[in-house]
């Protein structure tokens, strides 16, 4: 390694700083005159145990530091994956970060926010001087915590967190020269979750002789309808389904679906439509709440947060299911 030569290049340092994964915090105090005062801070830190100790650094020219430093307790609070926004208003200056926020009730008198991942409420035990920064050091007074996973940042960006997974299969690699693939090929993992998860619903589908297309059609129109038949085709196109085959008329034929004449003429689920598509999707939610028991809900978050960008960053141009129509002027 290269001998160090500071001062250091400001933005590479802050990079080779941001390689350290870290939670997000909002840290609170009462001003003197008792207005509420917070910032986000990532620079929180566990001390010690016994006795209960906690740290993080507040910046020098922060417009937060005379009450921090004048003040005999602050509130950290662990921000959960749901808090990014309440991160961000922290993060700016401004008046009145508190506005419209409901506050819990505490003992200490600064503030003390809810939905939080875990909240350490502390008497400022030690201040030091540290750079451009104030270390303050407290004595944890009182904690809580709960299931709700943390948001965290790493490398400048909010991300969640996930515990690394055990491999998959215990089975030696396939040798097929040139052509064989490793159990971290993508398309091998997603193939095989989708294909065990809808394995959970396999058998309500065939109780009520539902084809994949069927479910498809039937479950796009319990999201949206009517819809007519090119819309119905343009929304599940990527699944490679062909509706030209008839599978349309075939549901309406069977009593699934209704035609809806009209201004917006177009096809809606039928009573026994929506019935067969509602048994159907509590199949698949009671497969869904088995998976995020078995995986928890810290790895459920970062699963849908990871799926959610692999589906962006394939999107072929679907039309926005979950995103109101515009509506013509
Ligand atoms: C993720 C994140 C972590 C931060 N960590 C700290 C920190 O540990 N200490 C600090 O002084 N500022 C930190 N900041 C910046 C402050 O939140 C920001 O400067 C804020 O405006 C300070 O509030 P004030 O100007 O009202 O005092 C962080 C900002 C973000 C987005």
């Amino acid at each position: 390694m290269d001998q160090l030569a500071p001062p250091f290049d400001p933005k590479d340092f802050r990079r080779a700083l941001g390689m350290f994964a870290t939670g997000v915090t909002i840290v609170t105090t009462n001003a003197a005159d008792g207005t509420p005062v917070g910032i986000t801070a990532n620079s929180f830190n566990s001390v010690s145990l016994d006795p209960p100790m906690v740290l993080w650094s507040l910046a020098n020219n922060s417009r937060s530091l005379p009450a921090f430093s004048g003040s005999e307790f602050w509130n950290v609070h662990v921000l959960s994956n749901e808090q990014e926004a309440l991160s961000n208003r922290f993060a700016r200056p401004s008046e009145d970060k508190f506005a419209g926020l409901a506050l819990d009730t505490q003992a200490s008198g600064a503030p003390l926010l809810p939905g939080c991942s875990a909240r350490f409420q502390c008497k400022n035990a030690f201040k030091y001087d540290g750079g451009d920064h104030t270390i303050f050091v407290g004595e944890v007074v009182q904690y809580d915590s709960c299931t709700l996973p943390p948001l965290l940042y790493v490398t400048g960006s909010y991300a969640l967190a996930a515990r690394k997974a055990a491999p998959v299969s215990t089975e030696p690699l396939a040798n097929l020269e040139g052509a064989s693939y490793s159990e971290n090929l993508l398309g091998y993992l997603f193939g095989r979750a989708h294909f065990q998860f809808i394995h959970g619903i396999r058998g309500t589908l065939q109780q009520r002789e539902l084809s994949d297309t069927d479910f498809f059609v039937l479950s796009l129109l319990s999201v949206r309808q009517p819809l007519a038949a090119e819309e119905i085709a343009a929304h599940i196109a990527y699944t490679g389904v062909d509706l030209s085959a008839g599978a349309l008329q075939s549901l309406v034929q069977r009593g699934l679906l209704m035609e809806e004449p009209g201004a917006q003429p177009g096809l809606r689920l039928s009573p026994s439509g929506s019935d067969a598509i509602l048994h159907v999707l509590a199949a698949a939610k009671a497969v869904e709440a088995d998976l995020v028991g078995r995986l928890g809900e810290l790895e459920s978050a970062a699963l849908r947060n990871l799926l959610k960008q692999a589906i962006l960053a394939t999107d072929p141009g679907l039309p926005k299911l979950w995103q109101a129509p515009a509506t013509a002027a």
